[in-house]
């Protein structure tokens, strides 16, 4: 007969519901207390003692049995409080709040040090996907260049929608909702906050610094017409949102921004709610891990593996999982500007129907010394105007927000309708 770890839940709602389900079937792990917000709701749990539950979670992380907290209530407040208490009380931590790893890792991982516990957090990233561990443990032999992942859901569900049905945005994001993919107030997700938590997250970790989150650049996908989908395609690339990470030697550029992704690279096939991510290493090469990045069950098995990692070793040592502790020193990245990135980009331009126009576009782009890799012309479209779709080689950001600001400047121009890097 195992000894029963006892563990305190501070949340029961969809994360929560699915822990407790994967959790009940180890016999080694007893789950003592669950906070949640309102006692009266009911749960979608078989069995489920009522009086295991309380709607105060002092009493979890005040209690001198339970060993491991696991946080899956979200957001920072009452979060960040119960964590640094339950720290203080000598807590190991699983959560799945990328928000609050994101925001307030380097105060929550230096207690952590100092209380001698550990703060796991694999499903903040990705859900289901295993990432995290494989990027502190596994791949440890390698120094990682370069992560790039389709770490939202929501936007790649839109986007794969978008691309299949030619509906523009807002329809697809009306539909996502009525299905429950996407959250009433979809901000987070369709502006690319969430999936910034998560490159920053997995970039501390990758590259061994602290990133403020505050410096990250993000775009989202609300500008992305089924026009664009159209010619990204005709051009041989999908888009999606991409998260991304590379080292610049003195900087690091991370950012989150839609991209066109060449229909060969392995991102471009990860359809609907799907997440994956790339890491790039100068021993392994090129890995993908790929699966759900959300839902009950995907979540719950990482938080599960991670309760499951810490209850293991608790009973047997006096420093559990020493590979899994924070080894950063105070230093925190310097993230390139993205004005001094360097990529290649697709320009999406209106114009008047003119002999001459292509030409134009072609010497803008010349004298800010960018070399074009294809332009087209799509046709004639509305009230005699036409589209024009530029592809060019890799180029500086200043240099080409300098060009479409002189060619939004012409007056054959009618409106530059998109500018989207390409991969
Ligand atoms: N959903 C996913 O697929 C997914 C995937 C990866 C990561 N995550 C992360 O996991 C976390 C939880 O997400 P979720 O989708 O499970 O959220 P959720 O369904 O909204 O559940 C939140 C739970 O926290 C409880 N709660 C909220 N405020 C509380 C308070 N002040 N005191 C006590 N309990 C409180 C709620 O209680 P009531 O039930 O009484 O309202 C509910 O049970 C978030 O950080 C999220 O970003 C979620």
């Amino acid at each position: 007969m195992h000894k029963k770890i006892a563990i305190g839940l501070l949340g029961l709602g969809t994360v929560g519901s699915g822990v407790v389900k994967v959790l009940s079937k180890f016999d080694n792990i007893e789950i003592k207390k669950i906070a949640v917000k309102n006692l009266t709701k009911t749960r979608n749990i078989k069995n489920l003692n009522p009086e295991i539950l309380t709607d105060n979670p002092d009493i979890i992380i005040n209690d001198p049995e339970i060993k491991i907290v696991v946080e899956v209530m979200g957001g920072i407040n009452p979060a960040l409080g119960l964590i640094t208490k339950s720290i203080e009380n000598g807590k190991h931590i699983i959560t799945a709040n990328k928000e609050l790893i994101a925001k307030h890792g380097k105060v929550l991982f230096e207690l952590a040090k100092k209380h001698n516990v550990v703060i796991l957090y694999e499903a903040a990233v990705a859900g289901g996907i295993p990432i995290v561990m494989p990027i502190v443990q596994s791949l440890a032999g390698n120094k990682i260049s370069k992560i790039a992942g389709i770490l939202n859901g929501t936007t790649n569900y839109i986007l794969t929608k978008m691309e299949e049905e030619g509906s523009e945005f807002e329809h697809v994001l009306k539909e996502a909702q009525d299905l429950g993919y996407a959250e009433a107030d979809p901000t987070g997700d369709v502006q690319g906050y969430d999936a910034a938590y998560k490159i920053a997250i997995l970039s501390s970790i990758a590259f061994n610094k602290r990133i403020n989150i505050n410096e990250i650049y993000k775009e989202g996908i609300s500008n992305i017409s089924p026009e664009d989908i159209k010619h990204a395609n005709e051009f041989g690339y999908k888009i999606k949102l991409i998260a991304m990470a590379q080292d610049c030697g003195e900087t690091l550029d991370v950012r989150v921004h839609p991209m066109l992704v060449p229909k060969k690279h392995p991102l471009a096939s990860i359809n609907d709610v799907l997440n994956a991510v790339v890491v790039e290493g100068d021993a392994v090469g090129r890995v993908m891990f790929s699966g759900p990045g959300a839902g009950e069950f995907p979540t719950a098995s990482s938080v599960a593996g991670d309760v499951l990692s810490i209850a293991g070793e608790i009973e047997k040592t006096g420093f559990p999982l020493p590979i899994m502790r924070c080894k950063h020193d105070d230093t925190n990245a310097k993230i390139l500007d993205i004005n001094e990135t360097k990529n290649k980009y697709y320009i999406n331009v209106q114009t008047e129907n003119l002999p001459g126009v292509i030409g134009d576009l072609g010497t803008i782009c010349g004298k800010h010394g960018i070399n074009l890799y294809s332009i087209i012309q799509q046709g004639i479209v509305k009230n005699k105007t036409a589209r024009i779709v530029l592809l060019t080689e890799a180029a500086c950001e200043k240099d080409i927000q300098a060009a479409v600001k002189e060619i939004s400047e012409r007056p054959t121009v009618k409106a530059i309708k998109n500018l989207i890097r390409v991969m």
